[in-house]
Order: C-alpha cells, then structure tokens, then sequence
C-alpha cells in the first residue's frame, strides 16, 4: 500500500517534470530558430505581416506547423522554417505558445 502511494507520487512528479521540460524546451526552440524574429517575444509579433501566435492552442500550432513542414500549406517562409522541425520540436514549441497567457 505504501509503495503504491510513493510510485503514484513519484509518477506525478514525473508527468509534471516533464510537462515543464517541454515548455522550457519549446521556449529554447523557439529562440534558437529564429521564431522570435519574426512572431516576437513571447509570441507577439510587432511586424503586421507576421501573424502573433499567442493565445493558440497547442493543436492549432501542431497542425500549422505539420503542414508546413509537408507542404500542404504553402507559404515559403514558413515552409523553409518548418523543415527542419523534429516532431519533438513541433510538440515543445506547440506547448510552449499555449503555456503563453
Ligand atoms: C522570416 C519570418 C518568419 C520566421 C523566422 C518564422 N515565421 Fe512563422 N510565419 C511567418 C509568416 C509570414 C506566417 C504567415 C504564413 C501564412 O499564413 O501563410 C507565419 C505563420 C506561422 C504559423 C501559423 C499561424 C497561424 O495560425 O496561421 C505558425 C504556427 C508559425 N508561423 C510558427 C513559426 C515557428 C515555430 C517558427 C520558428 C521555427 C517560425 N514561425 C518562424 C513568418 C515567419
């Protein structure tokens, strides 16, 4: 009974760890490749021809940034910034801009 109790701590620590893992992840990707020249600082973008992308939700980014990355959306900036994305680095990303309140 005991040892349940401390595997389920333990596993909750660990889903929280890694969840933070990921936004911080994603907040490094995000700088790292250049995302924030173009949609700012903590996804406000000051350019109008760059859409902010704070406020979306983790599925939204995951989907624009799979299509992107395989062509079936179709713009040349974001194609080349999408194409050398790892899942895992869509994934970070994507839950790093909806951590973004
Ligand atoms: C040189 C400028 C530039 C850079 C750098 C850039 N983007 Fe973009 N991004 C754009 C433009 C322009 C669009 C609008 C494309 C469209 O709607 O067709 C866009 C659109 C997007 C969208 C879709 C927004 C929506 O909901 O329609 C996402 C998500 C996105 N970018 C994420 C990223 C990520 C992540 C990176 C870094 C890997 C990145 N962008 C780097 C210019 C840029």
């Amino acid at each position: 009974m005991k040892s349940v109790l401390v595997t389920s701590v333990l596993t909750a620590l660990l889903l929280a760890t890694t969840a933070r893992a990921d936004v911080a992840a994603g907040q490094s990707a995000y700088a790292a490749r250049g995302c924030i020249g173009c949609h700012g600082a903590g996804g406000v973008s000051v350019v109008d021809t760059y859409p902010s992308l704070k406020g979306k939700s983790a599925d939204s980014i995951r989907k624009s940034l799979t299509e992107f990355r395989s062509g079936a959306r179709q713009e040349p900036v974001m194609n080349a910034m999408a194409a050398g994305l790892k899942d895992a680095d869509i994934d970070n990303i994507a839950d790093y801009i909806e951590s973004l309140k």
